[in-house]
């Protein structure tokens, strides 16, 4: 599966997206080593900081279901926004965690597009190789 295919992907998970308060819809999907797709989308809640982006719920659907960074090649993040939706802050530190720091993150809005990594994404990381000694 390519760039474009992963995009796509990532394009109807954003259907699913339930945003009733900020309208702005996301879409994710993971690439698994075995070409499974985890489709994630950005689920809101009234009570706003329960709310999951799309990317991280991926994510949490691909460890769910048994993967981990040594078996996840790939993610792509969505918006129907007017500019690239880059992960929030709180997605990058979950990212960093759970996916390889080289491991493609191809971002596309349907008019721009870009590819990027975690490493590139969050410099400095705290990780757990600071907590686990
Ligand atoms: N959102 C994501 O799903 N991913 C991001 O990285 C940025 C923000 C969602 C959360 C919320 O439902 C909406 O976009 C507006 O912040």
């Amino acid at each position: 599966m390519n760039k474009q295919e992963l995009l796509e992907e990532a394009f109807k998970a954003m259907k699913n997206a339930y945003a009733p308060y900020s309208n702005y819809h996301v879409g994710a999907a993971i690439l698994t080593s075995d070409n499974k797709i985890f489709w994630g989308a950005n689920i809101e809640n009234a009570s706003f900081g329960a709310t999951n982006c799309a990317e991280r719920s991926a994510v949490f659907a691909a460890y769910s279901n048994g993967y981990r960074k040594d078996t996840i090649e790939a993610l792509a993040i969505v918006s129907d926004g007017p500019r690239i939706a880059a992960p929030c802050g709180i997605c990058r530190q979950v990212l960093c965690e759970l996916v390889k720091g080289d491991m493609p993150i191809y971002l596309s809005n349907g008019k721009e597009e870009c590819t990027t990594n975690i490493n590139e994404l969050l410099p400095m990381q705290f990780s757990e190789e600071d907590v686990i000694q």
